[in-house]
């Protein structure tokens, strides 16, 4: 079949960024690449409705195309070792983490800008250090954070759980690097 020349043309995007509400949760799941995560983004809603956590959102036309969820001045057992670094003393923490852009738009520097305003809500919010873990089997997303001045500070087994939207636990094991800034 001969369909001629089909159309080339330039789409002119805007990005706003903006806290997710309620109505983003099942936007999230990008139609069905994350529907594992449908409780994990409940969970983290209702911490930011209780004032622990924030979902920072790249919008497009109302969707959500891009994300980073911040932890603030985290508290829990995991981080007490960092805490409890020799050399540095005890201060408040965010934690970064569920960073993802949308595959056809990475690369255009969503995810520096998502990481850079992310930032600025911690400090906003009290933390001078932020922190993020980085799976060992990801260089290429080591390598961002690096350039954004994130340096290793600890190794981490990554056992973690979360329960499906089938109700099934699901057991993690994605050993990584523990990244810190000094924000
Ligand atoms: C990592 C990620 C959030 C970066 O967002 P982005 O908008 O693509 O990033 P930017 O355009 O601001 O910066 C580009 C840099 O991000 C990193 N990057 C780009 N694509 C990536 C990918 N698919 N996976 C991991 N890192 C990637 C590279 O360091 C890249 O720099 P380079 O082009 O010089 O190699 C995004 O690529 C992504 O969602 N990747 C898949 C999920 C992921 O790995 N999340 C991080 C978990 S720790």
């Amino acid at each position: 079949m001969d369909v001629g020349e089909l159309p080339r043309f330039r789409l002119d995007l805007d990005v706003q960024f903006r806290i997710a509400e309620e109505s983003d949760l099942e936007k999230l799941e990008w139609y069905g690449q994350y529907t594992h995560f449908r409780n994990l983004f409940r969970l983290t809603y209702e911490g930011q409705l209780r004032g622990e956590r924030l979902m920072l959102l790249a919008d497009t036309n109302g969707f959500p195309v891009g994300q980073v969820f911040i932890l603030l001045n985290q508290r829990i057992n995991l981080w007490q070792s960092v805490l409890n670094r020799s050399g540095n003393p005890p201060q408040q923490r965010g934690y970064l983490y569920a960073l993802r852009v949308m595959d056809h738009l990475q690369g255009q520097g969503i995810g520096t800008r998502l990481i850079l305003e992310a930032e600025r809500l911690m400090v906003e919010n009290g933390s001078s250090w932020s922190t993020i873990s980085v799976a060992k089997d990801n260089p290429r997303a080591m390598q961002l954070y690096s350039r954004l001045d994130y340096d290793v500070y600890m190794e981490d087994e990554g056992r973690w759980s979360y329960v499906d939207h089938t109700g099934k636990t699901i057991n993690v094991h994605e050993p990584c690097y523990m990244m810190e800034k000094r924000l």
